[in-house]
C-alpha cells in the first residue's frame, strides 16, 4: 500500500480522536522520509513548505518541510494534537499567554528525530530548525480553523485565515482579525505603584 492510501485508511478510521488515538494514529502510519519525499518542496522566504496530506472533519494532517527561519509564537485554535519529528531537530519554545497580554516564553525543549510531542488546545509555541533538514508531521484533530499568529516585536495578535502559516500573513487576505496586546511587564510595573 502507498503512504496516501496508508494515510486514507489509518485515519478514515479514526472515530473519536482522543489524544491517545491520535499519537497512536500517527504510530500507525509509521512515516519515513522515503514515504515524504514525493511531497517535500523548499520555500526558502517562509519558516517552512506546508503540505496538507489528508483532511477530513475529524482530523488534518499536516507535512511541514522547515528553512531556517523560525516560526511565529502561535496556538492552533480550538484544535490539539501532535508533532512528530520524521527528520533533523527542533527547537520548541512554549509560552504562557493570558487574554490580550504579549505571550511570555515559558520554556524550550528540543525534539530529535522520532520524538512525538502534543500541541494542546489554545497552548502557544513556536518552532525552528535546530539542525538542516528538518521536517515534521502534525496531526490535529479537528482540522485547524482561526489560529492565533503573534508578533512580538510590534505587541500584536492577528487571526489568521486557515491556508495560512504559523507566520505574520503578508497579505492583507489572510489576516481574519488583527489587535493590539498588552505588554506583561508594564502591567507588572504598574500594578506594583
Ligand atoms: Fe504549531
Amino acid at each position: 500500500m502507498d503512504y496516501l492510501h496508508r494515510i486514507q485508511h489509518v485515519l478514515k478510521q479514526l472515530k473519536s480522536s482522543t489524544p491517545e488515538e491520535l499519537r497512536g494514529a500517527l504510530i500507525s502510519l509509521n512515516t519515513t522520509m522515503k514515504d515524504l519525499k514525493p511531497f517535500l518542496k523548499i520555500d526558502s522566504h517562509k519558516p517552512y513548505y506546508r503540505k496538507l496530506l489528508f483532511q477530513n472533519d475529524e482530523v488534518e494532517l499536516l507535512l511541514m518541510n522547515w528553512s531556517d527561519l523560525s516560526c511565529a509564537p502561535h496556538d492552533h485554535g480550538h484544535s490539539s494534537g501532535w508533532i512528530q519529528v520524521i527528520s533533523g531537530s527542533t527547537l520548541n519554545t512554549v509560552y504562557r499567554v493570558d487574554k490580550g497580554e504579549l505571550p511570555e516564553a515559558y520554556f524550550s525543549r528540543v525534539e530529535q528525530k522520532g520524538s512525538f510531542f502534543f500541541a494542546p488546545r489554545y497552548g502557544v509555541h513556536k518552532m525552528r530548525a535546530k539542525e538542516q533538514e528538518l521536517v515534521t508531521l502534525h496531526l490535529y484533530s479537528p482540522p485547524i480553523k482561526e489560529m492565533i499568529v503573534y508578533d512580538l516585536e510590534a505587541c500584536a495578535a492577528c487571526k489568521v485565515s486557515d491556508q495560512c502559516g504559523a507566520w505574520w500573513p503578508e497579505d492583507q487576505r489572510e489576516k481574519v482579525k488583527e489587535w493590539k496586546l498588552r505588554e506583561q511587564r508594564v502591567e507588572k510595573t504598574n500594578k506594583l505603584k
